[in-house]
């Protein structure tokens, strides 16, 4: 089936992004948030991401006034969802927050729509039961800054309709995106998967005192021809991420080297300020990191 309504609830840094994004490829989007202050910030971030759709995809100032056209914002959730085909929920990353917004959400749906959340750590399955319509709800997961960054992970739970992952599969296409089914739960979906255990063994060798920071992205680079290495990345992310990954796992662990990253990066980064590449400066200085200077990577 395809789909015509969608409503994004969550209207924060990244539901106001997938709104634009679905909006940008035809779609009429509403766009849910809790209070009227909210979604006034989310005019304010979608319309400072106009330029950024010219500069990196070449988008046409009349395009991006239709994409915007196709915007209504609403901060009544029955409103909002009384023509919803699909709901594409970005609330934050609070179990509590999430099942009190699908219970109401339930209510106010449609029998027919799908719901898909955003979340990055939490499974499908832990909200499955609060929709009401467990066959008819899955994962789908963007990144940060999707305009560029278009990965969709479209991921089921144990009961998840076949005809449904297909249909998310196939608007996840219409919208942009490159999809990436998974068709089991995964926590960290495959991206995190991959990405996570390469920057904890990178922070590893590094508070374990096998090699410097310089030294590690290096032998990243070259060995794979990867453009940055794990210690670039982890600028990217931003530190105060890293940091809480790294707190997390000490915790549950045990392990002394997490505590050893937790502690490098709480003392010599969070508290400083360094805090990544947004900050400007995180293991390295931007806008001119030294991992891209031409003679990083020569013998
Ligand atoms: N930020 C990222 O890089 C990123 C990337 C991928 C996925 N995600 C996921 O997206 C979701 C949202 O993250 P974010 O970074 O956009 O958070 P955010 O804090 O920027 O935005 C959350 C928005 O939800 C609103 N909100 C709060 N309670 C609500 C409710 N009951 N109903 C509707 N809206 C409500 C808030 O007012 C806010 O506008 C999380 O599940 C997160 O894991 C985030």
């Amino acid at each position: 089936m395809g789909y015509t309504n969608i409503l994004i609830a969550g209207s924060g840094v990244l539901g106001s992004q997938i709104a634009f994004q679905v909006a940008f490829h035809g779609f009429a989007v509403t766009v849910y948030d809790i209070t009227d202050a909210a979604l006034d910030q989310a005019r304010a971030r979608i319309e400072k991401l106009k330029p950024l759709y010219k500069a990196d995809l070449g988008a046409s100032d009349e395009a991006l006034e239709a994409a915007w056209a196709r915007l209504t914002f609403q901060s009544d959730l029955t409103q909002a969802a009384a023509h919803a085909d699909l709901v594409i929920e970005s609330v934050p990353e609070s179990v509590d927050i999430k099942i009190d917004f699908y219970q109401k959400l339930a209510q106010a749906a449609p029998a027919h729509t799908i719901f898909a959340t955003n979340s990055s750590t939490l499974l499908p399955s832990q909200f499955a039961h609060a929709t009401g319509r467990p066959e008819k709800f899955l994962a789908l997961h963007f990144a940060n800054e999707i305009r560029k960054n278009n990965t969709a992970e479209i991921m089921k739970h144990s009961t998840t309709d076949e005809q449904v992952f297909r249909d998310v599969i196939a608007f996840a296409k219409e919208i942009g995106m490159v999809a990436l089914p998974l068709q089991k739960e995964q926590a960290g979906y495959i991206v995190n998967s991959l990405l996570v255990p390469l920057l904890s063994s990178a922070q590893k060798l590094l508070v374990t005192g096998i090699a410097d920071i310089e030294t590690i992205d290096k032998t990243w680079m070259v060995a794979t021809g990867a453009p940055v290495g794990p210690f670039g990345m982890l600028d990217i992310v931003g530190i105060n991420t890293a940091y809480h990954i790294a707190r997390t796992r000490a915790e549950h662990t045990g392990d002394e080297a997490y505590q050893a990253v937790a502690d490098l990066l709480k003392n010599n980064y969070v508290d400083q300020g360094k805090l990544g590449k947004a900050a400007g400066e995180g293991f390295y200085k931007y806008p001119n990191p030294s991992y891209m200077e031409p003679g990083f990577l020569k013998p």
